[in-house]
């Protein structure tokens, strides 16, 4: 029969780790839940007197002000962490492979590996596994031969598959309404008993018919499945904003049409400099990967050109930068508005503001860059793995970073929009009018200013999807 779970703990205390389970100890204050990581000075974060969380996402520090030291601890303790818990959640970073076979697709699953490891090698009792990683299909096989071959007597464990679909910047609403949980497991017994005892701690805020309960592989497969459908839309609306930008069509008036479509719909239809993130590209290239081993080469080539899409779209942006400038842009200060990859978030992986600036450094030209919650380390550490070539010291004379949007376009000859953060609606044009280079130039990488009264102010305004 299902176990009734009262202690939880979660390996990885990142973007995924974090605030799920925070959610988790928020709505079941009858558990104890610990998250545990290596990174000390996230830990720290976690756990620091002001609430400095490592991490910023909407609503998510008042989880924590409700929760933690009550039935929510971080702890950089993952031994301990493993043996109390009855139930783990593996939440650590599975990233693009660098190097070795399958370089640049295949998901590196070192991280996974070495918690599985860990789990089995401290582990005292029984324990259901939580895939909670965004992993290649059958990954859970891999672990249960590792967990087999290295438990102790008396010790079984049952693996689960649990995607997260959480977005960043809208996590914590995500979380407490989810349009789904999907929970996969083995169709044996023991499976299902395990499956169980996961969906009723779910079951605590979630209405049961959101609860999908699935075998494990197809579990695996939904998550990538469902972020490569989600980044396909992008692709599509970029591709067809390359076409409205030839012929005189709107991109919003083109989503707008076809989203009014119930069978298509309105969401995620949103043109723009191109997705980032940590997750779409990687998962994508991931299914690619998989389709590749699987023989299917028709396949992977199908998704990865969703991935070719998105660079081809950040490419054609900053060329029509430049075409725009009058074909050069050395020595002319561009002011980039954003380098997080969405609003909501400090998250900066994969961010186009990334590939951007590189381009823009590239030209030659000076950057200003203002972002409301990326740190600033932050950017030089992007900037200076985005140019590798580039010395730090000549990225710094380049490259400055501002306090504010309006600090940011000061005699500049362009402003570039590239994350669509909601003050960005604010700004007051009319002044950085006047305190820019002529002719002005705006660059909307998102869709968020209204062209035609920028224009009125004397800006020359380009936007995505539209032909001027
Ligand atoms: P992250 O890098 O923010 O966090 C992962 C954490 O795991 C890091 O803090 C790292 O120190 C820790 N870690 C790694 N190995 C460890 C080990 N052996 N023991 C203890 N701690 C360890 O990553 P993330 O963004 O939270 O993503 C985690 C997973 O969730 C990935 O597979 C990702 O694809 C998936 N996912 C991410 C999102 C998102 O929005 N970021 C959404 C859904 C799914
Ligand atoms: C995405 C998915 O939406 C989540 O369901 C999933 O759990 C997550 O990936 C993951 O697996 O990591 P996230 O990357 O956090 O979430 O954010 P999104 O809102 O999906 O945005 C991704 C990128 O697409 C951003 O750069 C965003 O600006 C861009 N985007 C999104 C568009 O350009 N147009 C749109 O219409 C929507």
């Amino acid at each position: 029969s299902p176990v009734k779970v009262t202690k939880i703990c979660c390996i990885g205390a990142g973007y995924v780790g974090g605030p799920t389970c925070a959610v988790v100890a928020l709505k079941c204050p009858h558990i104890t839940v610990t998250i545990v990581d290596l990174n000390q000075s996230r830990i720290d974060a976690w756990n620091s007197p002001d609430f400095k969380l490592p991490i910023y996402e909407p609503g998510l520090e008042d989880v924590v002000r409700q929760t933690r030291g009550r039935n929510l601890f971080f702890s950089t303790d993952v031994d301990k962490g493993i043996e109390e818990a009855d139930l783990i959640f593996v939440s650590v970073n599975t990233p693009t492979k660098k190097s070795g076979i399958g370089a640049g697709f295949a998901a590196d699953l070192n991280y996974v590996e070495l918690a599985t490891r860990r789990i089995a090698d401290v582990a005292k009792s029984s324990k259901i596994v939580v895939e909670k990683s965004t992993v290649p299909c059958r990954t859970a096989d891999a672990m249960r031969t590792i967990l087999d071959a290295n438990s102790k007597p008396n010790c079984r464990f049952d693996i689960l598959s649990n995607p997260e679909f959480l977005a960043e910047g809208t996590a914590i609403n995500d979380l407490l309404k989810p349009d789904r949980v999907l929970i996969g497991s083995l169709q044996t017994p023991q499976g299902i008993d395990a499956c169980n005892s996961l969906a009723s701690i779910y079951a605590n805020w979630v209405p049961k018919d959101r609860i999908l309960t699935v075998g494990l592989w197809s579990s695996e497969l939904s998550k990538l499945a469902a972020n490569a459908m989600l980044a396909q839309r992008i692709s599509s609306v970029n591709a067809l904003s390359a076409i409205c930008e030839a012929t005189g069509a709107n991109i919003d008036e083109v989503a707008h049409a076809i989203g009014f479509d119930s069978r298509i719909g309105p969401k995620f239809l949103k043109a723009s400099v191109g997705f980032g993130g940590s997750c779409f590209q990687k998962d994508i290239l991931n299914l690619v990967y998989l389709s590749e081993s699987c023989h299917l080469p028709e396949v992977a080539a199908y998704w990865r050109q969703v991935v070719e899409m998105n660079d081809y779209q950040k490419r054609r942006f900053s060329t029509r930068v430049v075409d725009t400038l009058f074909k050069t842009i050395t020595g002319k200060r561009i002011a980039v508005l954003g380098f997080a990859f969405k609003a909501d978030t400090g998250d900066t992986r994969e961010s186009a503001a990334i590939t951007l600036i590189r381009d823009f450094q590239q030209e030659k030209a000076l950057i200003n860059i203002y972002d409301p919650q990326v740190p600033h380390e932050q950017i030089w550490a992007d900037l200076a793995e985005a140019s590798p070539d580039i010395p730090l010291a000549a990225t710094q004379k380049q490259v400055t970073i501002c306090a504010s949007a309006i600090e940011a376009c000061k005699n500049a000859e362009a402003v570039v929009i590239a994350t669509e953060w909601k003050e960005f609606c604010d700004i007051d044009w009319e002044s950085v009018y006047a305190h820019m280079k002529k002719p002005a130039f705006i660059f909307d990488g998102r869709i968020i200013v209204d062209a035609d009264r920028l224009r009125k102010i004397g800006f020359k305004v380009t936007v995505i999807g539209r032909a001027e």
